[in-house]
């Protein structure tokens, strides 16, 4: 398995520029299966998510081309509409693309995506809603098989603002007949980006980036070319590589409005923050000051900065408390980073971190992508050296990670 090593202590100057986003990325690659034909996008982040998603685009008929800055989609000749079970255990958001299949074909099978590092992460709220759609559902040995004649609008509640659930049913009835109306919907901005990206293909789709969303369905989309949405949580993991460096970090292509409820928190432990129109510099203060953290859905802070918020606390002045309110096992990392003298206690959904400087580094091994981040995050402030196992976590979700650390001074080896 592939290793970082990280040597500790460092002051960390420069520029980091921004990828596109992830968990915006996933859900648009998704949704070029409703249209016959091409779609182009830009600003795709090169990591393992991506890459397996392309994998099942194209093991179900699709056709991707990579040409420089962009991808070209080609789902014309889609055949297929089991999702392969090694890819759907691979990448659990992976169930998205059961949205879009049914969208356009009124047909899936997929296996349940089954839980993972941070809980169980069930996906009730995705079924009920596709029941409410008129899609019947059929489950034998953990795989799904969703059907349906007709699909029609309807109301769906949301019992939770589930992000995946909310674009799931947006893929589901962009073209089915009648209207959708989403109440309690999620409200963060990867939503808002597919939304943009469907309407620039014909949907017609109010609302969205609210907790209420109206899709009203349309014969068929077209091809269309877009350009996918910088990512906030690379932009608050590296603010927060700038707040534990000592150094200053600029951070260029960023929406500031995304990432304010870290940047504020930021500023309550003591960071100073200069903003411009699509950048911002972070520069460290001597001690960060311990804050609270209460992990809420969008705008509220986001549970994917979480982790490496708590890297962050474990150095700074005071105790910090965290409360995890969206996945029920999201502190793993934390036993990890005690290997370093990390001081956390763990009761339920809260986390009790004692601020330290005696943070040494240790060999730790990366729990989940978040958890990995936060290894980072804590390496870079130990002193001495420290070996992080594991790091294909890491690599599903930060392009050129080791290249971007490098480039603003950070001592870090990649070791197959
Ligand atoms: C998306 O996951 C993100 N992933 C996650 O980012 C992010 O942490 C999460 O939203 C919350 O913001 C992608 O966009 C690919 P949810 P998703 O459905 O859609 C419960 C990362 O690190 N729930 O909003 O799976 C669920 O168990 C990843 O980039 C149900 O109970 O999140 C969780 O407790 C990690 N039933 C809560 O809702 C359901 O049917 C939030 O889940 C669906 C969800």
């Amino acid at each position: 398995m592939s290793k970082f090593i990280i040597q500790g202590g460092k002051k960390l100057e420069g520029k980091v520029k921004i990828s596109g986003s992830k968990n915006a990325a996933l859900p648009i690659i998704a949704a070029t299966i409703l249209n016959k034909g091409k779609t182009t996008l830009y600003n795709v982040p090169k990591i393992q998510d991506v890459s397996t998603m392309f994998e099942i685009l194209k093991e179900i008929g699709g056709k991707v081309t990579k040409k420089n800055n962009k991808v070209i989609i080609d789902t014309s000749n889609i055949h297929k509409f089991k999702i392969p079970e090694t890819l759907m255990r691979q990448m659990r958001s992976s169930v998205i693309l059961a949205g879009a299949l049914l969208g356009r074909y009124k047909e899936a099978r997929f296996s349940y995506p089954g839980g993972c590092d941070i809980g169980s992460r069930p996906i009730d709220l995705h079924l009920k809603a596709f029941e409410k759609l008129g899609i019947e559902l059929e489950e034998e040995y953990g795989e799904i098989s969703c059907h349906a004649e007709r699909i029609v609008g309807n109301e769906i509640n949301l019992d939770f603002p589930s992000v995946g659930a909310t674009e799931n049913i947006i893929l589901t009835s962009v073209m089915c007949e009648g209207k959708t109306i989403i109440t309690n919907a999620a409200k963060e901005p990867e939503i808002e980006d597919l939304s943009k990206m469907l309407n620039k293909m014909g949907a017609k789709i109010k609302g969205a980036g609210t907790d209420k969303i109206e899709i009203i369905g349309v014969k068929k989309l077209a091809e269309t070319s877009y350009n996918i949405m910088p990512d906030r949580i690379e932009a608050g993991t590296y603010l927060v590589i700038g707040a534990v460096s000592g150094g200053n970090i600029t951070i260029t292509n960023i929406n500031l409005e995304h990432i304010k409820p870290v940047v504020d928190k930021l500023e309550e432990a003591n960071c100073k923050l200069e903003k411009g129109k699509n950048f911002i510099k972070i520069i460290a203060p001597r001690r960060l000051k311990g804050v609270d953290i209460k992990t809420m859905p969008y705008p509220g802070f986001p549970t994917d900065m979480q982790a490496i918020f708590g890297a962050m606390l474990s150095t700074a002045k005071g105790t910090s408390i965290i409360t995890e309110n969206i996945f029920e096992n999201r502190y793993k990392y934390l036993q990890e980073l005690s290997r370093m003298g990390v001081k956390a206690k763990i009761e339920g959904r809260t986390a009790i971190i004692k601020g330290t400087k005696k943070i040494q580094g240790a060999n730790v091994i990366a729990t989940d992508l978040r958890g990995g981040a936060a290894m980072i995050v804590e390496a870079l402030y130990a002193k001495g050296i420290t070996q992080i196992d594991n790091i294909h976590y890491i690599l599903r979700g930060y392009e050129n990670i080791e290249d971007k650390l490098k480039k603003i001074g950070a001592n870090i080896t990649l070791e197959k």
